[in-house]
């Protein structure tokens, strides 16, 4: 690694991140290349994003085409691309309407002030929010808010009026609570596998009640599928596995490929209470972003990329399991398609630095969980390779 690099970072760059000792400088399909030369099978794809492998051939062509014809002209004109877009969304989810967006913490700040303005206007001006305790929802201020773990909050005063954190596939409390105060709350945020706290895929009957209750208290139900969207989990979208419709969803991460857009969704139930003025984005829905993320739709379904998720996950579940037989500090394997988890009985960055010097990239989620999220186009053989490495590391771990 360059020591230049290293102190220009440290000098210019903010320091809210911890950096790995690597810097990657090209990237093709399941692979990457550091500045060294060294190749590294990606596990990572960027935290979710690149779902499609790095410089995918229609990836770039389009990105190539669109940039010699058009990359943005602001909201105050048509977009016929944020059209197509929006109605494949709807096809694929629910009747409603779209808002884009640049980012996951921007879809959820909208479908925040979406179900705040919902509660002015259609239930007495109810303000206040449900949320999990260990999900993660970004980090803008509503966002934060809506976290549900302290070392998020920390260090920004009081932020948190208005919000109920509760453990994750319990509804006592909920219920209580809901018998109290059900008239106060607007919005219902959840994460279907919590991602960022440590990858813990919630139960279904749970959603399923959660669903329920807030369609009896007018409670708009918002799914947070920044992470486990665009194909991840081997559907289209997580909520499918569960067997419920959310009122509002939120994407961003794998919509773009790597080019930044995100998106919510809402349904015909709360879709218009936000009237013209009250939100926008100079960057949101851009023409770049909307081309390359019909695109990567269009690549996942040519590909049959979802059977690939599934089938591939079938093995992967089969093969991890052989490994944590192997070695006892493993103490959970859980996870649903591409989206995996294994938890160790200890931290589990070590264990990361340990795969990278081997050329595995992945990382930490929550303390002691190790995240495997590999590109939507990885192959059974690809998934050994890793494994292997993954097992190698272990060894000496
Ligand atoms: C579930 C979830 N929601 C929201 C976000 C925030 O997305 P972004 O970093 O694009 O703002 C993330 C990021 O990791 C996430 O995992």
């Amino acid at each position: 690694m360059n020591q230049e690099l290293k102190n220009k970072t440290e000098k210019y760059i903010m320091n809210v991140y911890s950096r790995f000792p690597i810097s990657f400088v090209k990237g093709e399909g399941v692979y990457l290349v550091d500045m060294d030369g060294k190749s590294y099978l990606d596990f990572f794809c960027g935290i979710s994003i690149t779902s499609l492998g790095h410089s995918h051939p229609r990836i770039c062509s389009v990105i190539e085409r669109q940039s010699k014809e058009l990359l943005l002209t602001s909201n105050y004109f048509y977009n016929h691309l944020q059209v197509e877009l929006a109605e494949y969304l709807i096809q694929k989810t629910f009747s409603g309407k779209c808002f884009f967006t640049n980012s996951g913490t921007e879809s959820n700040e909208t479908a925040f002030k979406l179900c705040r303005s919902y509660g002015q206007q259609k239930k007495n001006g109810a303000s206040r929010f449900f949320s999990l305790k260990r999900s993660f929802h970004g980090r803008t201020t509503a966002s934060v808010c809506l976290t549900g773990q302290e070392k998020i909050h920390k260090g920004f005063g009081n932020l948190l009026d208005g919000h109920t954190y509760l453990d994750p596939d319990e509804t006592k409390v909920l219920e209580d609570e809901l018998k109290k105060n059900g008239d106060q709350y607007c919005g219902f945020f959840i994460e279907l596998i919590q991602g960022e706290g440590g990858l813990y895929p919630l139960d279904r009957e749970y959603v399923q009640r959660v669903k329920e209750l807030c369609e009896k208290h007018k409670i708009l139900l918002v799914v947070d599928e920044v992470q486990t969207g665009i194909g991840r989990t081997g559907n289209l979208f997580c909520f499918e596995h569960y067997g419920i419709t959310p009122d509002i969803m939120t994407l961003a991460k794998a919509l773009g490929s790597g080019v930044p857009i995100g998106a919510m969704i809402a349904q015909e139930n709360c879709c218009d209470f936000l009237a013209t003025g009250q939100h926008g984005t100079s960057f949101g829905g851009n023409y770049l972003s909307c081309i390359t993320a019909l695109e990567t739709f269009k690549v996942i379904e040519e590909e049959n990329l979802l059977a690939n998720v599934r089938s591939v996950s079938k093995y992967f579940f089969e093969r991890l399991r052989i490994t944590q037989e192997k070695f006892s500090f493993i103490k959970d394997l859980r996870g649903i398609g591409f989206h995996i988890g294994i938890e160790l009985d200890r931290p589990a960055r070590k264990l990361v630095e340990e795969c990278l010097s081997r050329g595995l990239v992945l990382n930490v989620a929550g303390e002691n969980t190790i995240r495997i999220m590999p590109p939507l186009i990885l192959t059974k053989e690809q998934a050994e390779e890793g494994i292997k490495i993954l097992e190698d590391s272990l060894s000496s771990f």
